[in-house]
């Protein structure tokens, strides 16, 4: 017998929104609170797709057995298996449920089953899209429309423009938050805060988030006590153009575009034998290397038109094609200038299968949340697919009396204990664009051990904990904190692995050690412990801090 409870979804991506509507399906009350509009989600961007396996989208010889095999190789093996075979199988259920509920995915020409992209690091097409490009926008859309519908039916309350600025802890236990509706603060009760916010895009120049990815979810579980792991892995994707501050989806690859310098010569055959499809922390890292000695990049389409007949690019991009030629750019007819961007989180919020945090009454999913599922380097297309999961299973599995197998955490080797640290009263306050100065240059696509040691020095002094007194003040706080978090984690895996590149690091080997290392907020006086070696007041709990 499953006990109704109230639930408060912070965040209106599609693991919100799918999360809203599955625990009103199962009888909970629940309140979805999100600090813009509801469309105002990074789940809106994603252009690319889903990656699913199944009956009716299936690639000659692909099996859900090989989407794990890639997802694994994609993620350095420091994946949970368990959490990527139940993200794999469970993938072509959530696809049939979405167009049940009115998301028409791409199809074939013969309209008799889904038409399947390829991306990076796939070894086979099995990346569903609706609108050509406008995946997310497309399923977003249809979850929103339900969800007004629910709230017109009474049976859902949906709070826009709602900022959560703190978390209600009793005893260590949530039981709801605080939000800033305009000028007004109010209290929420809730049974559970599920808190599904998205990503941490402003933290750096350069990104293909909007701008309210601010990492609140992250900065909201920290400060009430929960497990923060992986946090070191972030992922830059390759082709974001500047001039416009958008993505060209990795799919424009998938289809046979290239990359060249500005010599026009194509530099990721020498690279990758998968040339432009590498993982894309190896695409994003060889772009960084041509810009970085001064030269350009330039994504050239013109073979896939010239090969697949006149328009259709337009025809398969409609939404890339329309913003470039608002920037004078046409892919079919020139090459595009692009560069590597911050993309995506794989770290985040410890979480089971089932949403759970280790603070009791708070869940997490979405990008927010770091289930195990993406290891040291996310695989395209995947994170439609583990917000859905996700969702699911963190609304699914509440009031159960019995979470099940599914509810198994993730495994985590090493968990240090980080002190607030003393803010620094003389030092300048961090700006927005300071900050991501900073990130850009130490937490970036390469890193050294002494700029990340510059850059916990840097945020441990900042000011980033509550007493905010504007939401742009909460947001750059926020920021902080996750930045921080990436530098200690960073400094602390002294290793190559994934995502995450030290240039002062000995040479990858065949067998890196594949540990995972988390963060937990210290509740005692800090102890400064310089042996724990990450370079502020952290303690080490377990294990040796240099994995
Ligand atoms: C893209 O379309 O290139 C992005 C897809 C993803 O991040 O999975």
């Amino acid at each position: 017998m499953r006990k109704p409870l109230e639930l408060a979804v912070v965040g209106s991506g599609v693991a919100g929104l799918y999360a809203a509507i599955t625990a009103v399906e199962h009888g909970h009350r629940v309140t979805l609170l999100t600090k813009d509009a509801l469309a105002d989600s990074n789940s809106w961007y994603a252009q690319g797709g889903i990656a699913a396996v199944g009956p009716r989208g299936t690639s000659r010889g692909d099996q859900v057995a090989s989407h794990i095999e890639d997802t694994l190789t994609a993620g350095a093996r420091l994946n949970d298996p368990a959490a990527v075979r139940a993200l794999c199988s469970s993938a072509w259920g959530h696809i049939e449920a979405l167009m049940a509920l009115g998301t028409d995915f791409d199809a074939e020409p013969s309209g008799e089953h889904p038409a399947l992209g390829l991306e990076a690091a796939h070894t086979h097409a099995r990346i569903l899209h609706a609108g050509g490009d406008s995946t997310g926008k497309v399923i977003a859309s249809a979850l929103i429309d339900l969800c007004r519908r629910l709230a017109g039916q009474g049976r859902l309350e949906i709070l826009e423009h709602a900022f959560v600025t703190d978390l209600v802890d009793d005893a260590g236990v949530v039981t709801g938050l605080r939000y800033l509706q305009g000028a007004e603060a109010i209290r929420l009760e809730a049974d559970v805060v599920l808190l599904a916010t998205g990503g941490i895009g402003s933290l750096y120049g350069w990104t293909t988030n909007p701008a309210g990815a601010t990492g609140d979810g992250a900065a909201l579980a920290w400060r009430a006590g929960a497990l923060m792991v992986d946090a070191e892995f972030v992922q830059f994707h390759p082709t974001l153009v500047r001039a416009g501050r958008f993505m060209v989806s990795e799919a424009v690859r998938g289809e046979g575009a290239i990359l060249i310098d500005g010599d026009g010569h194509r530099f990721m055959t020498g690279v990758h034998p998968a040339a432009e499809l590498a993982p894309r922390d190896v695409v994003a890292r060889a772009i960084h290397h041509v810009h970085a000695t001064g030269g350009q990049v330039f994504l050239d389409a013109r073979a896939v038109e010239d090969a697949k007949g006149q328009g259709y690019l337009a025809r398969r991009f409609p939404s890339i094609t329309t913003r470039l030629a608002a920037l004078g750019l046409d892919l079919a007819a020139a090459p595009v200038p692009v560069t590597e961007a911050q993309h995506y989180w794989m770290g985040g919020v410890h979480a089971d299968g089932c949403g759970r945090t280790t603070v009791p009454g708070l869940r997490v999913a979405g990008e927010a949340a770091c289930t195990g599922t993406h290891g040291a380097n996310r695989l395209a297309s995947n994170s439609l697919l583990e917000a859905l999961v996700h969702g699911f299973g963190a609304a699914s599995s509440l009031g159960a009396d019995d979470a099940g197998e599914a509810c198994t955490p993730t495994a985590i080797d090493y968990v240090f204990e980080l002190s607030d640290g003393a803010t620094d009263p003389a030092a300048a306050p961090l700006s927005l664009e300071g900050l991501q100065e900073l990130a850009t240059a130490r937490l970036g696509v390469e890193r050294t051990g002494e700029g990340l040691a510059k850059a916990v020095a840097t945020l441990t002094a900042a000011p980033s904990g509550p007493g905010a007194r504007t939401r742009e003040e909460a947001e750059l706080g926020h920021l902080i904190t996750v930045g921080r978090l990436i530098a200690e984690a960073a400094l602390a895996r002294t290793t190559s692995i994934g995502a995450h590149y030290r240039t002062d690091a000995p040479p990858p080997t065949a067998a890196p050690r594949r540990v995972r290392t988390g963060f937990v907020r210290a509740t005692r006086t800090p102890t400064p412990d310089t042996s724990a070696g990450t370079g502020s007041n952290d303690l080490l709990l377990t294990g040796s801090p240099n994995p």
